[in-house]
């Protein structure tokens, strides 16, 4: 493996963090204090071609490879994780699925627009009672003439009150199972179509995320993606884009903790020194180093995989469950090393706990990976209670 990256994606990424440096980091406390999602920044972020990064060119897309998508998402991830969840879920859960399963009709009528961020997308996935064991939909889609008419509840979903655009997962005949699964491609401007803020989370204040009540929605038939019977393999390649997208967003959190804490321990005197002096303050700094270190290599493999079209739901998981913790330890650390300071906002460190906290609970939580990575490499399921 060739660990080098081409010129290309050298200057991707440095453009990636000048980006994030100018247009982000600038905004990312006062977003995070008052609430607010963005639409100016979303719309800038639309601008430099990221939320279309691997769309093929001729759909409005970057037509970029993962790796330098991950590149991308982690320099973002570093600025603002608020603005990095808008990245993932536009163009992993909702424009990968639309590639890779969509009509042409589809493709031409919903990526130009989603790429461009003249609409945004949700992945209404995760149900009130449905959230790990996501075959288990309790949402409804029932047959009329010509389409369906869906019935059901969605939670925790990114985007739901400014999504133009709603994958919705339904089951249309619960005797079959996951077999009966199916996803639509709801238009949220269609009566019956009823999102509702979150309040109060811990973290990733500047997002939007919602509750989403489906009444009697009707959708044609050719706004099902993929076909009856696709929907949980639809939910399940998105999610292999969505994890690799929320891995490599944790990369940056993690490269960000090091750089802060590398900044502020060699300012920070104490007993007449700096405290980037002592051997304890080092030892935090060399631990947040290496698990940065180790999760960009896994994120690097992971993107590798896929742009080479190899399976790799076994080395995102890892990707993921490492990237994700890790950022929490490292959010945790750099505060440690900030003291005090690093308790209030001052410094985006207090931020980078907060927000890295959801990374191991959404789009499959470390336990869910582990239970992927275990299955993989015993050829025993232990998701199932015996
Ligand atoms: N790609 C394509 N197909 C896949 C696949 C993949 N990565 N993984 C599985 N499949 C297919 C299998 O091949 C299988 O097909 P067949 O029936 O034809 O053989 C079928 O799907 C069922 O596969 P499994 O037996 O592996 O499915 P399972 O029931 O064992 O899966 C699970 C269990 C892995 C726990 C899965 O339910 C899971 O990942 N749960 C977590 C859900 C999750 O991540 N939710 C987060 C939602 S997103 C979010 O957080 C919202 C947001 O806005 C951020």
């Amino acid at each position: 493996m060739d660990f080098d990256l081409t010129d290309e994606q050298r200057l991707i990424r440095s453009t990636a963090r000048e980006f994030t440096d100018n247009e982000i980091v600038i905004q990312s406390r006062e977003n995070a204090r008052n609430h607010h999602f963005d639409l100016d920044l979303v719309k800038k972020v639309a601008d430099q071609g990221y939320l279309g990064a691997v769309v093929p060119q001729e759909y409005g897309g970057a037509g970029l490879d993962y790796l330098s998508y991950g590149l991308i998402v982690e320099e973002i991830g570093r600025g603002d994780s608020a603005i990095r969840t808008v990245i993932s879920v536009q163009t992993s859960l909702v424009c990968s699925g639309i590639v890779r399963w969509g009509t042409e009709e589809q493709k031409q009528k919903y990526l130009p627009k989603l790429c461009s961020g003249e609409w945004l997308g949700c992945f209404g996935l995760t149900e009130p009672d449905t959230g790990s064991d996501a075959a288990n939909q309790r949402t409804r889609a029932t047959k009329t003439d010509g389409g369906w008419v869906i019935n059901g509840n969605k939670m925790w979903i990114s985007m739901a009150n400014y999504a133009k655009v709603a994958m919705i997962f339904a089951q249309t005949d619960p005797s079959l199972g996951t077999k009966g699964l199916a996803c639509f491609i709801v238009d949220t401007d269609q009566p019956g179509y009823k999102p509702q803020t979150i309040e109060h989370k811990m973290g990733l204040h500047g997002s939007d995320t919602g509750s989403i009540a489906l009444e009697d929605v009707e959708v044609t038939d050719e706004q099902m993606l993929g076909g009856v019977g696709d929907g949980f393999k639809v939910a399940m390649s998105n999610l292999d884009s969505g994890r690799y997208s929320v891995a490599a967003g944790c990369v940056g959190i993690c490269q960000g903790c090091v750089e802060e804490s590398v900044k502020y321990s060699t300012e920070r005197q104490q007993f007449g020194k700096p405290i980037a002096s002592f051997q304890l303050v080092q030892a935090m700094i060399a631990d947040m180093t290496v698990k940065t270190e180790a999760s960009r290599m896994l994120v690097w493999r992971a993107g590798f995989l896929k742009d080479k079209g190899q399976p790799n739901t076994l080395e995102t998981s890892i990707a993921k469950l490492h990237a994700t913790e890790s950022s929490l330890e490292c959010a945790n650390m750099a505060i440690q090393v900030h003291g005090g300071a690093g308790y209030v906002d001052d410094h985006p460190v207090e931020r980078y706990l907060r927000d890295a906290r959801v990374t191991t609970i959404y789009e499959g939580t470390s336990q869910i990976q582990k239970l992927i990575i275990g299955r993989q490499m015993t050829g025993i399921s232990a998701m199932v209670p015996a």
